[in-house]
């Protein structure tokens, strides 16, 4: 197939993308952890020491360095900040002033997420995100880690919160499809809403930081007739969330794959239909729709993409879905769409909430020496973002 080349913008900020939990190992005193170690555990393996990047960030670092990319976005895990209720530890709030400084340092814009699925046992504990003072301890949190984020430009409050609404708490990642999940609980959504309103009013005391939460897009079509039935569907579990965020700074545009609604709800992916290592639908097309959408349901708030990239094991083809991925923003772009970045995701192969086996990643990473090997792919975007030019190779 004939593919053409597309230039980007000079300031474009591109990058990539990991979590707390997925590589940092030893999250001990999160709920997945527990989780994870549950006799009865649904889950087909633990995180363990995951890619110790707690450890080797400097390792995680230098890889964006070497590869060409100028942004990382990485979590801060509140279970390790705040282990205990009430209870701040300065060792850990050090350790990542420490990551950011280290980014700082070497030219890397950090983009801050302050909280990716996980979250303190206690907190789950207590009820969640069900529970009616979680928006204020949420605040308290961010209130103590708002020193530490000298410097920092870009700062995402919570991450998927259609997601963690949908899988009704946090406690489950987001390796699934919307359409595989009950539909959300809305005192769920209704706290989560009031989080990141309340972590955008303390966030708002430092002039220089942008603040934005980031929404997990599923590309929702309509089968033939059925507009409505997909409207009413998707208002809960994604719009919902989107119109929260007018008035940010910025919104993260999160998006891998699309959901086809039926007079019954979700179809399933068409037979046939090429499939990543998660099942979902291969459809780079999703992320130029998903920017549409947003941009339409915020009224135009400007969009950075904090999340798309591909499950397999054909790096070839994670080049194939990024770039057609890309053509499609650029196409939305040209359309007048404010879009000020993208963060592949992931940077590494991680732990993909429950597995290791999803490989997402720009590169491998040994799990007995923890070697990061780049792949392809990695240099391709790299020379993407060096030169601002996208071309299929
Ligand atoms: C999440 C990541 C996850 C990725 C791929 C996103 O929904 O934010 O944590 O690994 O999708 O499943």
């Amino acid at each position: 197939m004939q593919r053409s080349t597309y230039s980007f913008p000079q300031d474009f900020l591109w990058g990539a993308a990991t979590a707390a939990h997925q590589v940092e190992g030893n999250n001990v005193s999160s709920d997945w952890w527990e989780r994870e170690h549950r006799d009865d555990t649904d889950l087909a393996e633990p995180s363990g020491d995951a890619l110790d990047s707690y450890n080797r960030y400097e390792d995680d670092i230098d890889l964006i360095v070497k590869g060409g990319l100028g942004a990382y976005r990485f979590s801060l895990e509140w279970a390790r900040i705040e282990p205990e209720e009430g209870f701040f530890s300065k060792a850990q709030l050090l350790h990542y002033r420490r990551m950011i400084e280290v980014c700082l340092e070497r030219d890397v814009v950090p983009v801050v997420t302050l909280n990716h699925m996980t979250l303190p046992r206690w907190f789950a504990h207590r009820g969640g995100w069900r529970s009616e003072d979680s928006a204020d301890l949420f605040g308290r949190y961010v209130a103590r880690v708002l020193p530490i984020l000298d410097g920092v430009t870009w700062v995402c409050t919570i991450n998927e919160p259609n997601m963690v609404a949908l899988t009704r708490g946090g406690s489950q990642g987001s390796n699934m499809a919307a359409s595989q999940l009950p539909s959300p609980d809305p005192v769920i959504s209704e706290s989560l809403i009031r989080a990141h309103d309340r972590a955008r009013e303390i966030l708002a005391e430092v002039d220089a930081i942008r603040s934005g939460w980031t929404i997990a897009c599923q590309d929702f079509q309509a089968a033939p007739g059925c507009t409505r039935q997909m409207e009413e569907y998707r208002y809960p579990r994604e719009d919902i969330f989107t119109e929260a965020a007018k008035g940010d700074d910025f919104v993260g545009v999160q998006a891998y794959l699309r959901t086809i609604i039926g007079p019954e709800g979700p179809l399933p992916v068409v037979d046939g239909a090429e499939r990543t290592l998660t099942g979902w639908e291969y459809y780079p097309q999703s992320l130029e729709h998903a920017v549409r959408h947003t941009w339409e349901v915020t009224g135009h708030v400007p969009i950075v993409v904090t999340e798309n990239g591909i499950a397999t094991g054909d790096d070839s083809r994670r080049i194939d879905y990024t770039y057609d991925a890309l053509a499609g923003l650029h196409t939305a772009m040209d359309d007048g769409i404010d879009v000020q970045g993208y963060l592949h995701w992931s940077l590494l192969d991680n732990y993909e909430w429950g597995s290791f086996r999803p490989t997402f990643g720009l590169a491998s990473c040994d799990p007995d020496t923890f070697k990061r090997v780049p792949k392809p792919s990695m240099k391709w975007l790299g020379r993407v973002a060096q030169t601002g030019v996208l071309s299929h190779p």
